[in-house]
């Protein structure tokens, strides 16, 4: 018992140390994580769509696919992802070249860290690790220093890869649909969050709750937006996600929605919203 003690204390010191050093690396980053436990409510469409709008901005961002399912790499991406070429790799196998992970995409100034579908062994993997929740940070502050905007995409669980996320972010963002079960799930949510804050990244922050696949024709969309608002205040971002098919087409095209279909209402209200996140953190 009393060398389990010792190992903690040791580790804690260690991460004392290793923290202060990539923190002020980190700091001039702007790491964002896309979080909702919650399934199908559009974290990868806002991912993959505000990363490709802060590019267009002229940022130079990194795409994080954090979760097994891959959608945002197979957004971007043709083919197979190499095991040793993915943020399993960065998470599980200490590569020497963390960069090899990176992937250019179709859109100028964004780059991708594909994801692999054995990041669900992530978890059985690490177990043990005292160190597992802070893989993700210690990747990021080695290969992170060229970008301006790192944007993670996470799975919908609260499990490792999403505390990962979280301990390397200062900003989350939580997409929330526009449905009759929208609220389901923030509370745990928000829990976690606060337990992070507390227990090992005290700068991560809620930038803000963004609602996604809104129906304003309908009075139960009205009455649920005007209730995520009642709830989360000024932190909802007055832009809004309506639903649009093209959203759902182009990553099937691997295209951003940018140059698949440039003067959608997906297009243009996620332009919105990165202009937003920008004013945000400025
Ligand atoms: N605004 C929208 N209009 C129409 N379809 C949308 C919109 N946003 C997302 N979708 C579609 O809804 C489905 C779920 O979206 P998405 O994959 O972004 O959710 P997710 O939260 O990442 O899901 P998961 O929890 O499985 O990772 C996808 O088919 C996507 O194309
Ligand atoms: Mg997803």
């Amino acid at each position: 018992m009393f060398s389990l003690f010792k190992k903690a204390a040791k580790l804690a010191t260690k991460r004392s140390k290793k923290d202060v050093k990539s923190q002020t690396i980190l700091e001039k980053i702007l790491i964002i994580t896309i979080a909702n436990q919650k399934g199908g409510v559009g974290k990868t469409t806002t991912a993959i769509n505000l990363a490709s709008a802060l590019a267009l901005a002229k940022r130079k961002v990194l795409l994080v696919d954090l979760d097994p399912q891959a959608n945002t790499t197979m957004s971007y991406m043709q083919g197979e992802v190499e095991l040793e070429q993915s943020t399993y790799a960065w998470l599980c196998d200490n590569p020497e070249d963390l960069s090899a992970a990176f992937s250019q995409t179709s859109v100028e100034g964004l780059t991708l860290a594909p994801a692999h579908i054995s990041l669900a062994r992530v978890e059985q993997q690490l177990q043990g690790d005292l160190e597992a929740p802070y893989r993700l940070k210690d990747v990021l502050s080695k290969v992170a220093s060229d970008f301006d905007f790192v944007i993670i995409d996470t799975p919908p669980t609260l499990g490792l890869l999403t505390v990962n996320a979280m301990v390397a972010s200062s900003q989350l963002i939580i997409p929330i649909q526009s449905s009759y079960f929208a609220m389901e799930g923030t509370d745990d949510l928000l829990d976690t969050v606060e337990k992070i804050k507390r227990r090992t990244n005290p700068n991560l922050e809620i930038m803000g709750v963004v609602v996604t696949m809104y129906d304003k024709r309908t009075v139960l969309g009205r009455d649920i937006l005007a209730q995520i608002r009642e709830v989360f205040g000024v932190k909802v971002f007055q832009t809004v996600i309506t639903r649009n098919v093209r959203l759902e087409e182009s990553p099937a095209y691997k295209e951003s929605i940018f140059s698949f279909a440039p003067k959608s209402s997906g297009a243009q209200q996620y332009m919105k919203l990165g202009r937003e996140v920008l004013k945000r953190v400025s």
